[in-house]
């Protein structure tokens, strides 16, 4: 937005009200009825439309703006905040005879034959309360230890699927909504991925990312994680009529705009139950978050209320859990298997035990260190974890039932594929083979990466058919892919005309990619999908990112100096070059982008702000250093150079210049905002007035 184009205020309010309101609905179409309508892109546009606004007219701020979700807040600490009731747990129940025996007790306590059940899914996440008042969120707080809890206001107030107004005319005087915050798998798997890159700490699962995400003194921080949040409960409650059921008041929380999963039901009796309960059984590897169990509550609020409590759980409802997922069994055997950058991981080979509802055989012992730490000898009895959809891991050794002929395992010294030495670097918890390409392990994973969804998206390229392309010798190199021809794939075990005709259009198709994919399937050591992005984006092309220094990609985002290192030894390998040559010649090609902008060194960097009159709070001095630190100059001038004035009260003469000028005019609270709210580049920034 440039001066000519500024707007003037009334015009400002009348768009950023109606952008706040089209923001609004996308959220709720997106977060509440998960159907959403415009591209993200076309999303990120309209906030950075209404950024841009507010940032030139602080006037046009509202409490409940979306961009109030960036966070900017750093909180010393988290205040306690007393429950006006107490939030509850659950009791647990795990077998048929259990969930039996809760329906039987409800049918005893409220004499009725049948009873009509809400059920729903158990959230892996953390229980938050939200206090609305009059429609406007003013408090949100952990459950703690149910009585108190802490104050994490500024951090909800960045979680995108979380109102900070309801959608209703009339609301409720005061409505305190109970509900879970969760992280999605996928935004799960992405963070840790950022995190590795920048070399921080990983999260263990998703739950744990989400509590430590909720934990941030600083809601910036909590702004960038994603998280998400379903409704479920209701704590405190004034002015206004509730719906005379549990699946009612859901419903009524939907209109209002609060995310509810539509993953429930209202059922009869107890083979409701357990049909509800079989059938989430079946989805749960599907869901986009962890769940443990589901939930079923008593759906009439008159019958709940009639019920009481036992030790801190309400006798309506019941957590039905799924099967633990750790299980004891025998460790028969470890060997090790080779990874595609040559990594050694120590495999387990498990007497077949139960885990989680799936059968376990073999789980991963991470690396040597580990074994070592955790003292695991081949013939202990040892528990194995399931989590999700990730590989089982042996969490312990039992070392009291330690049998006689136990022994411990030696690491390799030789790649049991390709004989090439096994070495370890001394800061390197990991050991390696160094046969590089020349080990067929390593070949047929490169290839697999190569292949994959998020690479090149090879349809029908397997890891049976890449297994028989390096064992008959027809593939050393992913640029080999796109030499294969009808005759070649036709002289291989299982492939007839059709298929081989199959994989050949497929590999045809594939050589139109992106540059993040291409940059991804090279499969450089730290560089994940996210990296990946993060690198096509910053550099547009190819050739520059080949060349760049460490300094230059410690400028990419989430990019730290052991990526940037691992990046730079990548392209200074010859057969690497030869490879992304060979690959160039066979046709692969992608769109060239255009650079994004470079990240400015500081949000205000290149900002001239002047400063006249009293602040209600703040001295000249705070404020100067305050935009100093934020990469502004302070002067002393009002010119047309001059990009935002702050006036206290006796502004005099510079005010009436700016004004003069139509430069926009900001209070302490607009200057909080510029200093807090992340702008989109400096050219979005109101013109200086030529
Ligand atoms: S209701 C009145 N519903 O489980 C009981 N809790 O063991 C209050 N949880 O701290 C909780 N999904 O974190 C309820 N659909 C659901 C839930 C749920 C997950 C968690 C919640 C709570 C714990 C209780």
């Amino acid at each position: 937005m440039t001066a000519s184009t500024l707007p003037d205020l009334l015009e400002a309010h009348e768009r950023a009200a109606q952008l706040r309101h089209t923001i609004a609905q996308h959220d709720y179409a997106y977060y509440v009825l998960d159907a959403p309508t415009i591209s993200d892109a076309q999303y990120d546009q309209l906030f950075a439309q209404l950024i841009t606004l507010e940032t030139a007219y602080p006037e046009c701020l509202t409490p409940d703006s979306p961009t109030q979700k960036v966070g900017g807040t750093v909180a010393e600490g988290f205040e306690p905040i007393k429950h006006s009731l107490p939030m509850l747990s659950l009791q647990n129940g795990f077998s048929d005879e259990e969930i039996r025996a809760f329906d039987q007790r409800c049918v005893d306590l409220l004499q009725q034959e049948t009873i009509e059940y809400a059920c729903e899914l158990k959230f892996d996440g953390l229980a938050i309360s939200l206090q609305y008042i009059n429609g406007v969120l003013v408090q949100a707080a952990t459950r703690g230890d149910g009585i108190t809890g802490e104050g994490i206001t500024e951090n909800i107030r960045t979680v995108r699927g979380i109102p900070l107004r309801l959608r209703a005319a009339e609301c409720p005087d005061i409505l305190e909504v109970r509900g879970e915050v969760l992280m999605f798998k996928k935004d799960f798997a992405e963070l840790n991925e950022r995190q590795a890159a920048a070399e921080q700490a990983i999260f263990a699962n998703p739950r744990n990312a989400a509590a430590g995400s909720l934990r941030q003194l600083d809601s910036r921080i909590t702004a960038t994680r994603r998280l998400r949040f379903f409704a479920y409960g209701i704590g405190a409650f004034s002015g206004g009529e509730l719906p005379s059921t549990h699946d009612g008041l859901l419903q009524k929380y939907s209109e209002l705009g609060l995310p509810v999963s539509p993953e429930r039901a209202v059922v009869q009796g107890p083979s409701g139950l357990m049909a509800f309960y079989r059938r989430i059984e079946e989805k749960r590897e599907s869901l986009p978050y962890e769940i443990d169990g589901v939930v079923y509550k008593v759906n009439r609020h008159a019958q709940q209320a009639q019920m009481g409590f036992v030790s801190r759980a309400p006798r309506f409802a019941l957590a039905h859990k799924f099967p633990a997922q750790e299980a004891l069994t025998t460790l028969l055997d470890i060997s090790v298997n080779v990874g595609r950058t040559g990594a050694i991981t120590p495999v387990a080979h498990l007497a077949p035990v139960r885990v989680g509802g799936v059968t376990v055989s073999r789980a991963t012992l991470h690396n040597e260190d580990e074994l070592r730490r955790k003292d695991i000898w081949i013939g202990d009895t040892v528990s194995i974890r399931r989590a999700g959809d990730v590989i089982p891991e042996v969490v312990c050794s039992l070392r009291d039932q330690r049998p006689a002929q136990a022994h411990p395992f030696i690491m390799p010294t030789h790649c049991p594929v390709c004989a090439s030495p096994i070495e370890r670097l001394e800061d390197e918890a990991v050991a390696r083979c160094i046969g590089g390409l020349i080990c067929a392990a390593q070949r047929k994973q490169a290839l697999w990466h190569f292949a994959q969804r998020k690479a090149f998206d090879i349809e029908g390229l397997g890891t049976k058919v890449i297994d028989q392309l390096v064992d008959h010798d027809v593939v050393q190199t992913p640029a080999d892919l796109f030499r294969l021809d009808m005759q070649t794939l036709c002289a291989l075990e299982r492939f007839a005309e059709k298929s081989a005709q199959n994989l050949l259009d497929a590999l045809e198709s594939a050589k139109h990619t992106t540059l993040a994919r291409f940059i991804y399937a090279l499969g450089i050591r730290h560089v994940g999908e996210a990296t990946a992005k993060n690198l096509a984006r910053y550099f547009g092309k190819l050739d520059p990112l080949m060349q760049a220094s460490v300094d230059v990609f410690l400028e990419v985002q989430d990019v730290g100096p052991v990526v940037a290192a691992s990046i730079v030894q990548f392209f200074t390998q010859p057969h690497h070059i030869e490879v992304i040559a060979q690959l160039r010649h066979a046709g692969v090609h992608w769109e060239e982008i255009d650079p994004a902008p470079r990240p400015l060194p500081a949000p205000l960097a290149g900002c001239i702000v002047v400063l006249t009159g009293t602040l209600p709070t703040l001295t000249r001095e705070e404020a100067q250093k305050q935009l100093e630190a934020a990469g502004a100059r302070v002067t002393s001038t009002v010119s047309k150079k001059t990009h935002y004035v702050v006036a206290g009260t006796d502004a005099g003469q510079k005010l009436v210049k700016a004004q003069s000028l139509g430069i926009p005019v900001l209070d302490e609270q607009g200057l909080q905002t510029l200093l807090n709210t992340p702008l989109p580049v400096l050219e979005d920034l109101p013109s200086t007035k030529d």
